[in-house]
């Protein structure tokens, strides 16, 4: 049986892929130092090494008996990388660094990356395709580009097989018969959970009422979580030895913040306090994926949609 590799397994999306990847007959490990994500939501079924992907010794006894690597360890929150700019470059670059080394003594060549919308920056275009340019405008997206860049490298050099895909926004949940498996960040910098924590006294901020749109709020592509682990398992059947493959997984659709506010209040049957202030500095007005590619490549399409998405984080018990 193939075992995989989890980085990340006790985050929010590993956590998801874990489950998932057990449920397709898949053998699982996880390696995870805990630093943002929770044992409790790791699946009982997976081997569990508590350990740093920095950790060479942990990364050994992690690989041990795995075919390929879903790789989601990393730090991943803009404002804290450009606060903290080091901690991002040592964890997401280093990390994944030791990790390619560690893969090639082991004899392992498949590698599944999450990359981000954030490596993109503020494009132009709209929607934004694989080849749209990337100029990140946080140390957060620098580091992903860093990486996207360093599994292209390794493909020519040590042969691996690398897809690294590219997220937009994330969100939804999973039942298990366990229970729920959600966001549970802290800091949440993320709207969909946001939406739901806002309360009268601390209403949701809608940053920037002015912007070219329709309604005048920002427009984002929201991607459910197991359309996205689909992605990643169908990856995992497009692995070419010396191949760097990049995809964006998104919708493929745009919702503004708006329309976002109102199908939470819709789905959960109240009304989400908000309050509009002052646009945030560096956001752009629209980012919204081209998934084209993935749909050639991958021979796959999101099946969920917003109000899905909705309808599980409130199942949830967000
Ligand atoms: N959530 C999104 O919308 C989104 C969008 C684009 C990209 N991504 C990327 O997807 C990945 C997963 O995101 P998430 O939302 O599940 O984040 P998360 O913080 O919930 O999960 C990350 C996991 O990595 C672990 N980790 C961090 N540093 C580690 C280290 N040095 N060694 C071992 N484990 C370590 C954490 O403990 C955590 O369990 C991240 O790489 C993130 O950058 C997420």
């Amino acid at each position: 049986m193939t075992r995989i590799l989890v980085t990340g397994g006790a985050g929010y999306i590993g956590s998801i892929a874990t489950h998932m990847l057990l449920e397709a007959g898949y053998e699982v490990s996880v390696l995870d130092d805990l630093s943002t994500g929770h044992k409790d939501a790791i699946d009982t079924r997976a081997r569990f090494v508590e350990g740093s992907i920095l950790d060479s010794d942990a990364l050994t006894a992690a690989l041990s008996n795995c075919s390929a690597v879903m790789h989601f360890a990393g730090k991943s929150l803009v404002g804290e990388s450009v606060e903290k700019p080091d901690l991002y470059m040592q964890v997401n670059v280093e990390g994944s660094t030791k990790l390619l080394d560690a893969m090639k003594v082991a004899g392992i060549k498949d590698i599944v990356f999450s990359s981000s919308a954030a490596t993109y920056g503020q494009p132009g275009d709209a929607p934004i395709s694989e080849q749209s340019p990337t100029k990140p405008t946080n140390p957060y997206g620098v580091t992903k580009l860093k990486v996207d860049e360093l599994l292209a490298s390794r493909a020519v050099t040590d042969g691996i097989a690398a897809v690294s895909l590219r997220y937009f926004n994330v969100a939804g949940a999973l039942q298990t018969s366990d229970g729920w498996l959600a966001e549970r960040h802290n800091p949440e910098t993320h709207l969909i959970p946001n939406i739901f924590k806002a309360t009268p006294s601390a209403p949701l901020q809608v940053f920037g009422t002015d912007w070219p749109t329709p309604d005048n709020t920002c427009i984002r592509d929201y991607v459910h979580v197991l359309d996205l682990i689909d992605g990643h398992i169908s990856a995992l059947s497009i692995m070419k030895p010396g191949t760097y493959q990049v995809l964006n997984l998104g919708s493929g659709s745009g919702y503004s913040v708006r329309e976002v506010i109102d199908t939470a209040s819709r789905v959960a049957g109240r009304v989400m306090p908000s309050v509009d202030v002052a646009r945030r500095a560096g956001d752009p007005a629209v980012l919204v994926a081209s998934i084209e590619k993935a749909k050639k490549v991958l021979n796959w399409s999101p099946k969920r949609d917003l109000n899905q998405i909705m309808q599980d984080v409130v199942s949830s018990g967000a």
